[in-house]
């Protein structure tokens, strides 16, 4: 995908070289330098050859090799929002994702926040701006329409993941809270999950004792659900 530079008011930001990690600070844009993406968005959305993949909620396209935009359908505004599971709004969203994708434990990592567009419920989708995974869906995979990537140990896949929940519960106070296998990726490179789609997370460090292990244990059974899909048939 070629590049181009996206004029991001005050910062001129090039999407198509490669992006330096660590220092998230640099890419935590205001809400206000994000706008001068939105005319970009509504063009990338219309070309199909960017389209990555889409979730109830979130369509996902290619902006470069690095980056994607998860566009969000309007849902809090929504005259039937009382009706529908709308999950977080974008800015928690995306306040917990960027609070843990700086954290990486067994090689696991959430993909890198680097801004979002709040919608106006019309004209313009919530939209987040985040890193790209090279990575394969496991619900892909567990539907048979994509493979494991090579060097994946199922093993080392969900001893991993378990490390990676453990830390975000306890170090964080973070709940994935949709620990389904359609959010769980697996890289390419390593074999090792990915977790994405932060859309109903739950901060629970303020929540009392009870609260929060029973958001925890949700958390924990979703991975046990996954653990039998990938190990129920491997005797260990
Ligand atoms: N950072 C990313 N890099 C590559 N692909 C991604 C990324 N984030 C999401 N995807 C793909 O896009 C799909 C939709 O994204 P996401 O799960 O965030 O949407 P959603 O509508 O919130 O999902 P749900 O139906 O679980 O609520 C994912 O299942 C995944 O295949
Ligand atoms: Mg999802």
């Amino acid at each position: 995908m070629d590049g181009r530079i996206i004029n991001l008011e005050a910062r001129r930001i090039d999407l198509a070289g490669k992006i330096e990690l660590p220092k998230l600070e640099r890419f935590g844009f205001s809400q206000e330098d994000v706008k001068g993406l939105i005319g970009q968005i509504a063009e990338i959305v219309n070309d199909p050859e960017r389209y990555i993949d889409h979730g109830g909620v979130g369509t996902v396209y290619e902006v470069t090799d690095n980056v994607c935009v998860k566009v969000l359908e309007p849902r809090h505004e929504s005259s039937v929002a009382h009706l529908m599971d709308l999950g977080r709004p974008v800015d928690v969203e995306v306040g917990i994702q960027r609070s843990i994708c700086h954290v990486e434990v067994a090689g696991v990592r959430a993909p890198w926040v680097y801004g979002y567009i709040k919608g106006d419920g019309k004209e313009v989708k919530s939209t987040i701006i985040m890193e790209r995974l090279d990575a394969v869906n496991l619900q892909h995979i567990l539907n048979g329409t994509e493979q494991f990537p090579e060097g994946y140990d199922a093993q080392v896949f969900v001893d991993a993941l378990e490390e990676y929940l453990d830390h975000i519960h306890e170090k964080f106070g973070i709940v994935h809270g949709d620990l389904e296998p359609r959010n769980v990726m697996v890289d390419k490179k390593t074999g090792l999950p990915r977790l994405i789609d932060f859309g109903r997370s739950h901060i629970v460090s303020s929540h009392n004792n009870t609260q929060r292990q029973s958001l925890i244990d949700q958390d924990n059974e979703q991975f046990s659900d996954i653990f039998e899909k990938l190990l129920g048939n491997i005797e260990i």
